[in-house]
């Protein structure tokens, strides 16, 4: 459909719930939005659009969404009648979850759209705002779920607006896992993996913007296995050796990986790929076995230890980083020893800790044996508190040492910046406005709750994150 393209400035405020990947979506949503004349906005109060760009991860997402919906209705409503009405757009999982019910229950919503269809907003918008059809009140609501065939990164703008000196670039959408506690192969659909040569492109186009660090997303990033230039599969770790090429990138991340999909070649590439970041999210969920079976995770508690023992081989200075689900139903107290045991012995650099909580549709929603709340809240406890033990002991130990810096905006401070160490650790240090964007040497010489504290120093070392002074293998609580 052709759309008519307006050059009339409209303010667009989206707001974003969730995870990287949906931040990720809502500046992809901006893009395909600006040739329309969107320009985006810091709030809602008098923006021509609204987007609710949902996740259904967290407990009471739909309510959560609802509720905002009722505070934009009164936005709505407020506007004088001279003016276009707000559009107002319901995007991303619990959109995909939701669908027709959106409109049903807040039939003042213009857009219902999930999160493989947001390319073909531009049309949405076209429909929703018929002038006609608004006339004469029949602005119906536009409702577009689907899993199209057509993929919508084939869809995206040549241009972007810059992301910053460390930007988010998605290679990875979707999950075939279907972890028993999880609704994301259902809202984002199939796992599918984008071409080498398209995301090449995109990290090419974000590094001549200024960005200097590339953190690749996926619901499972790394069973990446796109097609490359020759029409083979590439897995993650060729497509991080191929981004290493491009000059000008700094540092590559990646997140949320599964265990089971920690090859061989990916713990290799910890050891030898340079830019690649020595810090990796690799959700356990739980350390007992009977556990792990019932939420269908397809790996035991001694595959996690081997692949960890593999991936300090490799890169032993590496800083873990987990997701935990306390009082999945049916986990006995054993269970959750062994839960605290594999912590014990893993050591975390950070963590993430959440109480089981069903989803509709799930599997493990309708099993018995559902954990009553005061357990859940006494077990949460008792893990976050071991948790945050080994997030300080590993704060602690980089007190004293030297690392590269990249320096990513300006601090609170007059003359202060604020960088990531290599193991995603937010340092302060006092350093002039020209670094920012540049990768310095710091040496950390305080550990606060959340971060860090350090000095430059003109001490030579690896930009890319190999410490300068050997790190003592873990942070041991
Ligand atoms: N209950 C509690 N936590 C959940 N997560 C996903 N689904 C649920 C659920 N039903 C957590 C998992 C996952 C993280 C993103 O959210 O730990 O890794
Ligand atoms: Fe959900 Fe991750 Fe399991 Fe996939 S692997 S079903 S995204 S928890």
């Amino acid at each position: 459909m052709a759309i008519g393209i307006t050059r009339v400035a409209k303010k667009l405020f989206i707001k974003t719930y969730g995870c990287q990947m949906n931040i990720y979506d809502s500046a992809r949503m901006a893009d395909v939005l600006a040739p329309l004349g969107y320009v985006s906005s810091g709030t809602p109060d008098d923006a021509d659009m609204v987007i609710l760009n949902t996740c259904h991860i967290r407990e009471k997402a739909s309510e959560k969404v609802y509720s905002e919906l009722g505070r934009l209705r009164r936005l709505k409503e407020a506007r004088p009648t001279s003016a276009d009405p707000m559009v107002i757009a319901v995007a991303g999982c619990v959109a995909q979850a939701e669908g027709e019910e959106i409109l049903r229950r807040a039939p003042y919503v213009d857009i219902v759209l999930g999160p493989q269809t947001y390319h073909r907003l531009p049309e949405m918008v076209a429909l929703a705002t018929r002038a006609s059809d608004r006339r004469n009140g029949r602005g119906r609501g536009v409702l577009d779920t689907e899993f199209p065939v057509s993929n919508k990164f084939d869809h995206l703008p040549g241009e972007s607006a810059p992301q910053g000196v460390s930007a988010f670039l998605s290679v990875q959408e979707g999950c075939d896992k279907f972890c028993t506690f999880c609704v994301v192969p259902y809202t984002r659909g199939a796992e599918f993996s984008r071409p080498v040569a398209q995301i090449l492109e995109e990290a090419k186009r974000l590094v001549d913007q200024g960005t200097r660090e590339i953190t690749l997303l996926g619901q499972n990033v790394n069973a990446y296995h796109g097609l490359d230039e020759g029409g083979c599969e590439a897995g993650l770790a060729q497509l991080m050796w191929r981004l290493s090429e491009i000059e000008g990138l700094a540092r590559i991340r990646y997140t949320t990986s599964h265990p089971r999909d920690m090859d061989e070649e990916l713990i290799d590439a910890h050891g030898e790929l340079d830019k690649l970041m020595p810090y990796l999210h690799l959700p356990v969920q739980s350390g007992s076995d009977r556990v792990l079976a019932a939420m269908n995770r397809r790996h035991t508690a001694a595959v996690y230890h081997d692949t960890i023992a593999a991936l300090r081989r490799a890169r032993p200075d590496i800083a873990l980083s987990s997701d935990f689900i306390v009082g999945f139903p049916g986990e006995s107290d054993a269970d959750f020893e062994a839960t605290l045991a594999l912590v014990r012995d893993v050591r975390f650099a950070q963590a993430y800790s959440f109480k089981y909580s069903v989803r509709p549709g799930t599997p493990a929603g309708t099993m018995e044996d559902q954990i009553p709340d005061p357990v859940k809240n006494e077990r949460l406890a008792a893990l976050q508190e071991i948790l945050q033990q080994q997030q300080n002991a590993f704060n602690a130990s980089t007190v004293g040492q030297t690392v590269p810096v990249l320096f990513e905006r300006a601090g609170r401070h007059a003359d202060q910046l604020v960088g990531r160490s290599p193991y995603n650790q937010a340092v302060h240090v006092t350093a002039p406005g020209k670094l920012l964007g540049a990768l310095a040497m710091v040496r950390i010489d305080s550990c606060l709750a959340h971060s860090l504290g350090g000095v430059l120093t003109d001490s030579v070392g690896s930009a890319f994150g190999r410490p300068a002074v050997e790190v003592a293998e873990g942070a041991g609580v």
